[in-house]
C-alpha cells in the first residue's frame, strides 16, 4: 500500500522561484489516495466533541465537507471577502505572498458550540489564524485544527500555539 506522502505531488518554484508548491490534486485525483486523506484527518478527530466543522475556502472545503458528513455535523464554510450574503464578520491577514480577508456568516456558529478547522495546508498559520479568530468573535470555541499538510520550516504552529493542532503529513522545509 502507498504511504499518504506519495500520493502528493511536489511541485519546484511554483508558484514563484524558490517555493515548493505541495499539490493536493494529486492526491485528490486517485480514490485510494482521497481516501486516506480524508480517513487520516478524521482520525485526528477520535476523541474530540464536536458540534461543527468549519473549512477555509477553497481547499478546505474539499477536505471539511466529507468529514462533516461522515461524522453527521454541520459545516460552515469561511470564505474569501464578498461571496456570502447576509451579515458577515471578516478578519484580515498575512498570506505566505500577499495579503488576503475572509469571512463567515454571523449566525454560522452558536456561542458556546465547539468548533473544529479544517484546512489542507498550515504555511504561515494566518488563514487559519484568522478563521480561529471569527470562530470565536462569534462565541464558538475551537477545540481542534486539523490540517493534511504542515511546513514546519515557517513554523505557523507558533501562531495557534493556543490551539489542539494536528497535521497528517509534516515537511520539514517551507
Ligand atoms: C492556501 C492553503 C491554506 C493557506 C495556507 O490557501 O489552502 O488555506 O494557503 O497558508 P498560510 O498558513 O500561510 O495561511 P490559498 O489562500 O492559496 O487559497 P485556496 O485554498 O483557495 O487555494
Ligand atoms: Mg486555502
Amino acid at each position: 500500500m502507498k504511504k499518504i506522502e506519495e500520493y502528493i505531488r511536489s511541485i519546484p518554484d511554483f508558484p514563484e522561484p524558490g517555493i515548493i508548491f505541495r499539490d493536493v490534486t494529486s492526491i485528490l485525483q486517485d480514490a485510494d489516495g482521497l481516501k486516506l486523506a480524508i480517513d487520516s484527518m478524521q482520525d485526528c478527530l477520535k476523541d474530540v466533541d464536536v458540534d461543527v466543522i468549519v473549512g477555509t475556502e477553497s481547499r478546505g472545503f474539499i477536505f471539511g465537507m466529507p468529514i462533516a458528513y461522515n461524522l453527521h455535523k454541520s459545516f460552515v464554510p469561511v470564505r474569501k471577502k464578498g461571496k456570502l450574503p447576509c451579515e458577515t464578520v471578516s478578519a484580515s491577514y498575512d498570506l505566505e505572498y500577499g495579503k488576503a480577508e475572509i469571512e463567515i456568516h454571523k449566525d454560522a456558529i452558536k456561542p458556546g458550540q465547539k468548533v473544529v478547522i479544517i484546512d489542507d495546508l498550515i504555511a504561515t498559520g494566518g488563514t487559519v489564524e484568522a478563521a480561529a479568530k471569527l470562530v470565536e468573535q462569534l462565541g464558538g470555541v475551537v477545540v481542534k485544527i486539523v490540517f493534511l499538510m504542515e511546513l514546519a520550516g515557517l513554523e505557523g504552529r507558533k501562531k495557534l500555539e493556543k490551539y489542539d493542532v494536528a497535521s497528517v503529513i509534516r515537511y520539514e522545509g517551507k
